[in-house]
């Protein structure tokens, strides 16, 4: 049993592994928060709430005249809205009436074995065995809106799963203005938040700062997930690091707008809500009526950012990620887009296929521009049909080809969208949103096609599954490459225009279902203009999301920093690029360009005819390189051992979940002369073992051919004087010291494996 409830006592315990969740009726069924974090025995528990007549708080009908008890200082578990709680809150309610209002108490409670199904929506599953629900219903007297509190606990996990369905139980039709998925008080402590925004091709960059008085809003109203913002934050005690301190993570499972309000109130309390982006939403709950919102995946590490983060890996691999690539290798693929762009035809393609072969690539993925009149991305989109002025005979014969040269073969699609230079546009131009008189605003040069219309879903699926049946295609790059705005859906009437966004979401959500359970053996790499809807709700759908459109090494290295503390690297899409980058310019070797992607699913995108021989025999020992690692790197810890951008160099490591192999990986972004020791200690292994490191340099001393290097400056001689074992201990709190690394970039990879 992960929770209890004392009768006596009125008081719900949940227990994970390493943290307790406490949650008590009073006499008046309000439902108080006493408690989140590290694991306690709950005796006691009522030294933690402090009932004091504190200045004006008001005070609910029926406590009077006891002025101790106010709904704006006690921590609870879910908000009222209206009613006298002035802290940020998770529930906005009209009644049919015009007043608005919402007070909740307890109304009883259920559990279950197993995860509770959320309809229409991706959600965290049990794989039998993990997981126990704990629904808490709550009622209010006067709005007929009954809200169920859905705790799903996979407690040798440490995770805690949480949503609302709110049901309309009462006569007449009740209008959500919000309608949030979680409410968590935090009545002690005083906590940092860390958060991840950004830009289009520099997604999720760390930012850490005291959280104030100042309400904190962490959103995108975007309609996707977004680039500037992801739906994942962090709060942990100011002295918090890697190894040590507490730490909250919060994860929606969400790919539309979002919103998460976080307030330090008058007495210091931390409120955190959460959920789908209110700003341009609403809904009509009719009679009988429910509304599920998405859930947000928290944990609580009492061992710093560390625990956290491999937390939410483990938990995505193994309860949000689903199918064939959940758990077989991910082949290593060669994509078109930056070795040609717009600009190619069959015989190009297979020419690219045929090259990347020899060099050991698995797939050749077409991108953009196979399709309708798409020669440039000003048109086209909508078309999902062969453009045969490029791909002779359609897609088969040069699929064939290149199925002949012994690789797979993937496909790039953007369904959501369409350019009004279409012939799916001239047919049918209202299926992309618009509002009445007001010109659309494009982006890119194109329109959103209005997901939540059953017609547009139902063209889409038809084009795309029959491509699926037709083909010989193994993997699916599902683009998005624009915000949604003029949300106008011609087939809501007036006053439902409110759901429109959320109801594109719960289409994509449905059309990808449709497509993934058809086609179960198709990989899919979902993608919003590199990284703009990199979130677990994408991630049920598709095992890899294309992380950036910024394939420079040196820029990745901090944008797959910023998005390892909540996502694990298997689903970070990451490729090796020409060098000049196109992004920045920036010439980098290519081994260096290899060991930052090997860190994520691993591929190349350029024009391989283009290669010097010495870069393709380097790509041919990286992919060998990559299916030997694949494992400990896909599958093992991920240890960041370097705080982005505060040295001359960034490191990182996995390290098996047995302890039996490490691998070290080192960039060093700007070499110093009379270099300060770079002295790194390993993370994950067994202290009394002995390991022996596989290294081998001539990777990196081939990258530095062109530099007039003695090449055993590099690494001081090392090779020759170290010793080749060393105790896991001795790598772990002593250290492994480098010697001078120099070059351009110069990166290393060093693999430990257990001996003795
Ligand atoms: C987006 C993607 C790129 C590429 C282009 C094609 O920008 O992120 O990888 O597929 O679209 O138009």
């Amino acid at each position: 049993m992960s929770f209890t409830y004392d009768q006596t006592q009125k008081l719900f315990t949940i227990e994970t592994k390493n943290s307790s969740y406490l949650m008590q009726v009073d006499k008046y069924r309000i439902l108080h928060h006493i408690y989140y974090g590290r694991k306690i025995k709950s005796d006691g528990y009522e030294n933690l709430i402090f009932f004091y007549d504190r200045s004006c708080a008001g005070n609910p009908d029926e406590v009077y005249p006891d002025r101790t008890i106010s709904l704006n200082t006690i921590p609870q578990e879910f908000t009222t809205f209206g009613v006298g709680d002035f802290r940020v809150h998770s529930i906005e309610v009209t009644n049919p009436d015009g007043s608005f209002g919402a007070d909740f108490r307890y109304a009883g409670y259920k559990s279950f074995e197993g995860a509770a199904e959320l309809p229409g929506l991706p959600h965290a599953y049990d794989n039998g065995g993990e997981a126990e629900t704990l629904i808490i219903t709550l009622k209010d007297k006067v709005t007929p809106l009954t809200v169920d509190l859905v705790f799903v606990i996979y407690a040798e996990k440490d995770m805690i799963t949480r949503h609302v369905v709110y049901r309309n139980e009462g006569k007449g039709t009740l209008k959500l203005g919000r309608a949030f998925s979680l409410c968590l008080d935090l009545p002690y402590g005083k906590w940092d938040l860390l958060h991840f925004h950004g830009k289009h091709a520099k997604e999720r960059q760390p930012e850490r700062r005291p959280l104030s008085h100042a309400i904190e809003t962490l959103e995108s109203g975007r309609g996707t997930s977004s680039h500037q913002e992801n739906p994942f934050f962090i709060l942990c005690d100011h002295a918090a690091n890697e190894d040590y301190g507490e730490a909250y993570g919060f994860m929606l499972i969400y790919s539309g707008g979002f919103k998460a309000e976080i307030e330090v109130d008058q007495f210091d309390s931390t409120r955190v809500v959460m959920g789908i982006q209110d700003d341009l939403f609403s809904w009509n709950l009719e009679e009988g009526g429910e509304f599920h919102t998405p859930e947000v995946i928290l944990s609580y590490s009492k061992d710093g950012l560390t625990r956290l983060s491999h937390n939410y890996h483990d938990f995505i691999h193994e309860n949000v990620i689903r199918g064939r690539y959940k758990t077989e290798r991910k082949p290593v693929l060669i994509n078109n887009w930056e070795g040609t762009y717009f600009d190619f035809d069959d015989q190009k393609i297979v020419e690219i296929a045929e090259e990347a072969a020899k060099l050991g690539v698995e797939m050749m993925v077409l991108d953009d521009g196979w399709f309708g009149e798409r020669n440039s991305d000003n048109a086209g989109l909508g078309d999902w049909f062969v453009n045969e002025k490029k791909l002779k005979g359609g897609l088969k014969p040069m699929i064939d080809r290149i199925k002949a040269l012994g690789l797979k073969f993937g496909i790039w699609i953007e369904p959501e969208m369409v350019n009004e230079d279409s012939d799916l546009y001239r047919k049918h131009p209202d299926w992309a949103f618009a509002m009445p008189g007001r010109k659309p605003t494009r982006c890119r040069n194109q329109l959103v096609l209005d997901m939540g219309r059953e017609d547009v879903r139902a063209y889409l699926y038809e084009c795309l599954s029959n491509m699926l049946r037709e083909n010989p295609i193994d993997y699916i790059k599902w683009d998005m490459n624009r915000s949604l705005s003029d949300l106008y859906s011609r087939v809501l009437p007036a006053d439902r225009q409110g759901e429109t966004a959320h109801r594109y979401v719960l289409g994509l959500y449905d059309l990808m279902d449709k497509l993934t359970s058809e086609f179960p053996d198709v990989l899919f790499e979902g993608c919003s203009g590199g990284g703009g809807r990199f979130d677990a709700g994408i991630m049920y759908y598709s095992p890899q999301i294309w992380l950036s459109d910024d394939t420079d090494a040196i820029q990745r290295l901090q944008i797959q920093y910023g998005s390892s503390f909540g996502y694990p690297v298997s689903t970070m899409g990451a490729h090796v690029s020409a060098s000049p980058n196109h992004q920045t310019g920036r010439h980098c070797p290519i081994h260096t360009r290899a060991v930052v992607a090997m860190s994520g699913t691993f591929g190349y995108e350029l024009d391989p005819r283009k290669l010097s021989e010495n870069d393709k025999a380097m790509i041919r020992s990286q992919i060998e390189t990559f299916k030997k690692y694949y494992d400990v790197i896909q599958r093992g810890d991920y240890y960041r051992l370097t705080e982005f951008g505060k040295t001359y160099y960034e490191a990182w490591q996995y390290a098996a979940k047995d302890a039996s192999e490490a691998l070290l990986n080192l960039v060093v972004t700007n070499p110093e002369p009379n270099q300060t020791p770079l002295n790194i200690r390993l993370k994950g292994l067994d202290p009394d073992a002995i390991y022996e490191l596989e290294y081998d340099a001539r990777e990196y001393l081939k990258s530095l051919d062109d530099l007039e290097i003695n090449e055993f400056s590099v690494d001081s001689g090392k090779k020759e004087a170290a010793p080749k074992r060393y105790s896991g201990s001795m790598l772990m709190y002593g250290g492994f010291t480098f010697g001078w690394i120099a070059g351009d970039y110069p990166a290393l990879q060093m693999h430990f494996v257990k001996v003795g």
